[in-house]
This record gives structure tokens, sequence and C-alpha cells, in this order.
């Protein structure tokens, strides 16, 4: 088979890893792909925002399936698009990626279902939503409806940044708003839940917890991921039934309800408090890092799975996961989240040979004339797999020690709560 996916970041380059273990693929293509899909697949530089060159490409190369990795394309009905032209693709259509897409559509699906979830208020202009922070008790959180790339929530411990939240987001600082999303704070542990869907079966894809903060101890700005850790410490039987019963399993009856079939993966974004799951946010993708985190834990053909998804036969396929813990950490561009230089060459790449557990997915990077450079924030994600959290992140440090490389940072904590308790 031939398999496209359209990729962002280290994410997809662990999707692509994985894939590429499968017999059944005989071709990858990414697009555009980095410096480390370029090992294993055919890297294709095309406009993918414009969905008809894409679609061009798709069909005169005869590609079998296509793997949609970023939420943008998903929310903006990429797989409307393309099912329309008779094209395999894995992931969420364009209603059903409302879930990511609107903060307010999943609202009312968990008003509407009973699904616990932060209490909240929608307000449709700055005098209402000022009026209403003047008489509510503080943290408070104010949110952004649409799709902000992991920015647009402000949490708030007084009237003056709450009333800053709300002047920036009406102002359109994360693009139009029609309305603005004001919730109660959340006390507790947050935790990643993953499922694959075929919108009839719903199987279990791990769970894990990720650092988004940039500085140690999860402090400093929110960034797209620092490093992550899998299985998370919060999980049991118990919280997983909850999750499933209150949580997911209502969201995908909602969703039937309105006339959609959720098809791919679906991550919930939770808050434990005393091991009940509140939803704080759905995202109609893997996490990243938390996919590069979870899959070399996966036990079974990756290709199989999606496929049993897009037939809905999810409920014939096996979902196996290796009894491993599995550690990620990411290395960032020296300045990222804020400015950071472009094109910095990773001289010693080369020097980092990786054992049967130890994986390196490449993010921003790209490679020229042989010479591989840094392109982007988030550069390269190093996982280890391993019975024990503490000998994982440790072997991650030996590698990124041999790496020698100046212009990148990474946060040494990843996974403290697992570790260094
Ligand atoms: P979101 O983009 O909705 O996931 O929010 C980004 C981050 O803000 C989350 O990962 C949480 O750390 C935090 N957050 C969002 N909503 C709440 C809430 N209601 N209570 C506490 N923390 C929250
Ligand atoms: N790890 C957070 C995200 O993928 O949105």
């Amino acid at each position: 088979m031939k398999v496209g996916i359209i990729v962002s970041g280290g994410r997809e380059h662990a999707i692509c890893q994985a894939l590429s273990k499968s017999k059944k693929v005989d071709e990858l293509y990414c697009f555009p792909g980095n410096a480390g899909t370029a090992l294993i697949a055919k890297n294709i530089a095309l406009n993918v925002e414009d969905f008809n060159e894409l679609k061009k490409f798709l069909l005169s190369n005869k590609i079998n399936l296509i793997i949609i990795g970023p939420e943008k394309y998903l929310v903006d009905g990429i797989v409307d698009f393309l099912e329309e032209q008779n094209i395999k693709v894995f992931g969420p259509n364009k209603i059903a990626s409302q879930l990511e897409g609107s903060k307010i559509f999943t609202k009312n699906i968990c008003e509407k279902y009973n699904i616990p979830t932060a209490k909240f208020g929608i307000f449709e202009n700055i005098s209402e939503a000022n009026k209403f922070i003047e008489k509510n008790n503080y943290p408070l959180v104010i949110k952004a409806d649409g799709l902000a790339a992991g920015k647009g929530v402000y949490i708030c411990n007084n009237k003056a940044e709450a009333t800053l939240g709300i002047k920036e987001i009406f102002e359109g600082k994360f693009g139009k708003a029609k309305n603005i999303l004001i919730e109660e704070f959340l006390e507790g542990e947050e935790m990643s839940y993953f499922i694959i869907t075929d919108g009839k079966t719903i199987k279990n894809f791990e769970t894990a917890q990720d650092h988004k903060r940039v500085l140690e101890g999860d402090l400093g700005k929110n960034t797209g991921g620092m490093g992550a850790y899998s299985p998370s410490r919060l999980i049991n039987n118990e919280l997983e039934k909850k999750i499933l019963k209150k949580i997911i399993e209502p969201t995908i009856k909602g969703l039937k309800e309105i006339g959609t079939n959720y098809k791919g993966f679906l991550y919930a974004g939770l808050m434990i408090v005393k091991n009940e799951p509140f939803l704080i946010e759905y995202n109609v993708r893997m996490g990243d890092p938390e996919c590069q985190t979870i899959l070399p834990k996966l036990n079974s053909d990756l290709l199989d799975i999606i496929l049993a998804c897009c037939d809905e036969k999810l409920h014939e396929t096996e979902i196996k996961w290796l009894n491993k813990k599995s550690l990620c950490v990411v290395l960032c561009s020296k300045g990222y989240p804020e400015q950071y230089k472009k094109n910095v060459l990773i001289k010693d790449i080369a020097k980092i040979k990786l054992d049967s557990d130890e994986y390196c997915y490449h993010a921003g990077t790209a490679k020229n004339e042989g010479k591989i450079y840094a392109i982007g924030g988030r550069v390269l994600n190093f996982v280890c797999l391993s019975e024990d959290f503490s000998k994982a992140r440790t072997k991650i440090f030996d590698l990124i020690k041999l790496l020698n490389w100046d212009g990148g940072f990474f946060r040494k904590d990843i996974g403290y709560k697992v570790i260094d308790k």
C-alpha cells in the first residue's frame, strides 16, 4: 500500500516510523515531512492548505490512504473534501472536529449529556463578560472559542488579569471572536487520555502526562509540549471506567445524534480530582509529544488498526501494548517558545546510535547537503522505553549528551512526579 501522512512534527514522524514496520506498507509519503521522515518516506513539498493540490497528488500517485495529523486541516474539513473524491482518509470530519475547533460546541455537548466539566458561562460581548467577573471568585479561566494553537486560555488570579483576557480575546488576538467562555478553575492533576474509534467501537489508546510549560517545575510560558511520560500515574480501572462512561461514550453518542460518526483518534485533556475525571478539552488527534511517547509501546500493526477504523471494523482488531514505561524529552531551539534562530546546524547527530528501546523523532529539522539543521522551535524528541521511568530518563540524557548541541535546551525534570517523588 501507499500511505501518505500530513505532517507537522514529531507526532507524525512517530506515526510514520510505526507504519514503516508494517509489512503491508510499500511506500510512505510525507507532506511536507522533515529530516527524520526523509529516512523512511518520500517528503513531498506541496501546499497542503490547498486541498485541491493535495487531492491531485494523491490521485495521480495512487495513494491508498492518507492520515491527517494536525487539527487545523481537520477543522477546515479536509476529511469531508477528500472522502468526496473517494480517497481513504483517517481522521474525523469537519463537524466532529468541532470538538477541538469550538470549545463552546464541546461545552454544549457536555451540558446536554451531563458530562463532568468545569462550570461555565458563554458571553457575547465585553460588557456582559466584565459584569460577570465582578461578582466571581478567583482563579477564573477565560478561553477563546476557536483554535488557538495551545494559546487562548487565561488562568486569571484577579480581576485585572481577567479584564485583560476578555479584552484581548474580543480584540481578535486569537482570531475573530463572537463570544468568550469563562469557566471555573479546577484544582487537580491533568492527564491525557486517548482513544481510537470508528464511531461504533471505542478502544483505549493509552494515557500520558505531558509537560506544557517551558521551565522546570512546570513554570513559565506554555509551549507545544516539552516532554511526556506514559502511562499517567493517575490511571486505574475504576477511573478508566468513569472516563469512558461519563465522558467519551456520551460524546460519541452526542455526535451520532447530530448525524455525525466520529472516526479517528480522540484525545481527552482531563483534570482528575480525587479519582473523578473532568473534561478540560478535546483534541481531535493524537497529542504531541504524547504520540511519540505512546507509539513505541504499541505491539500491534498500526496500519491494520487505522484501516479497521476507516472501514468501521475496529471491533475485529486487537490493540496490544508492551507492558513498559515510556518517557519523552523534547529538545528545543534556545529561545523557544519566543524568538529562536533558524537553520542552525546539529552537527553531532550522526553520533547518536539508538538501541531497540530508544527512539529519536524529528520535529523542526531539515536536511541540506547531507547535514541536518534545526529549523523549528521544537526540534528533536528523544524517547526511551524501560521497566522504570528513571532509567528511561537517564538513558535519554546520555543520548542528548552525545548530541553536544549548544543551540538547544531541554527540561531535565520530565516525569518528576513519577521519578523524583
Ligand atoms: P486547554 O487549551 O483548554 O487545554 O487549556 C490549556 C491549559 O489550561 C490546560 O492544559 C490546563 O492546564 C489549563 N486549564 C484549562 N481549563 C482549566 C480549568 N477549568 N481549570 C484549571 N485549569 C485549566
Ligand atoms: N500535548 C498537547 C497537545 O498535543 O495539544
